[in-house]
């Protein structure tokens, strides 16, 4: 077992509480797996079938190797259209003064920087409103009101947590150049056994991260677990095309040209081979609905983004 894979990360190791799948779809494609309860289960790595100890190691393997170069393939791969998705994201959320969010699979910490800019700006609307409000103003006046005024962010807070300690540390150093100074913590954890106390976030996220769990079912108890009662779940991920023309022209792209683009900008095929295997094996729309609603969420629904190639799930703990 790789020295990251620590008790206190993964204690269920081992314990066997899995899902096996009944069948690939061919040529690829979503089976909902079935809870079995089989110790030592195989689940799936893309379109290869591995242990769930496996799996795992290799996703971690993927994130280790990629971390560098994540933010300059994804501008690559998406032409930049995962900016869009994500400010979409935090337009649904649109978070208020003294929301908590937790960011699981937060990464290089694109979610968190939108969120505290959104604060941000919304705080200085605000002020700026109240100060425009108030007539004949000395400048004295006005310079105190600056000055006393309550900070950009309020009580906002977001914790970016992730199980890889080398996506965090990109996005740290990314917080430093963007000057996130505040209002801000990054945690190493797993989605199947966050690190946190019941109920205690408003806001829930996941962006481009749940495929990779060994267990969707768990993270998403989890994500339960966590939020206080009225919090809110919301998940940006790759999901399935409705249009066959575009489907087909997405198959060709995401087979032919990224796995292609990854050798050639972050030197490593195998990786983006993954990236685009796992989108094909995430469950589509109206199949990840019911999961969230398993674990409890309810007013689930969902928002499909550039033909489908994205969803935003949305639920609601009440
Ligand atoms: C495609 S990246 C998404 C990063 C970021 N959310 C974004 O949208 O740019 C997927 C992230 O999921 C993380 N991840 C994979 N399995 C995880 C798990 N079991 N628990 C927490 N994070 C996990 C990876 O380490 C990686 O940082």
């Amino acid at each position: 077992m790789a020295a990251r894979r620590s008790r206190a990360l993964w204690p269920l190791s081992g314990r066997g509480c899995s899902w096996a799948l009944l069948s690939l779809r061919p040529p690829w494609g979503w089976t909902r797996p079935m809870s079995t309860e089989k110790p030592g289960a195989d689940t799936h790595f893309g379109f290869e079938t591995v242990s769930e100890e496996e799996k795992g190691d290799k996703v971690y393997q993927v994130f280790e190797s990629v971390a560098k170069k994540y933010d300059v393939m994804n501008d690559s791969m998406s032409l930049g259209i995962h900016r869009i998705w994500k400010d979409l994201l935090l337009r649904k959320m649109h978070p208020f003064s003294g929301t908590k969010l937790l960011d699981v699979a937060g990464g290089t910490g694109d979610i968190a920087f939108r969120f505290l800019n959104y604060i941000k700006a919304q705080n200085q609307r605000q002020q700026q409103r109240e100060l425009k409000s108030h007539q004949n103003l000395s400048w004295e006046e006005i310079a105190k009101w600056y000055q006393n005024s309550r900070s950009p962010l309020g009580e906002s807070h977001v914790v970016v947590c992730d199980i890889n300690k080398e996506m965090l540390n990109v996005g740290k150093k990314k917080a430093q150049t963007l000057g996130h100074k505040r209002g801000l913590a990054w945690v190493v954890g797993d989605a199947e056994e966050l690190p946190f106390d019941d109920d205690k976030f408003d806001v829930y996220t996941i962006a481009f991260g749940i495929r990779n769990v060994t267990h969707i079912d768990r993270a998403l108890q989890e994500a339960y677990r966590v939020l206080k009662p009225g919090g809110r779940f919301l998940c940006l991920e790759f999901s399935q095309v409705s249009n066959p023309i575009i489907s087909r022209l997405y198959d060709l792209y995401s087979f032919q040209v990224i796995p292609v683009m990854g050798e050639v900008i972050a030197g490593d095929w195998k990786s983006y081979q993954y990236l685009v295997e796992s989108i094909r094996r995430f469950p589509p729309q109206e199949e990840f609905k019911e999961m969230i609603e398993d674990a409890g969420f309810q007013k689930v629904t969902y928002e499909s983004l550039t033909s489908g190639i994205v969803a935003i799930h949305s639920g609601f703990k009440l």
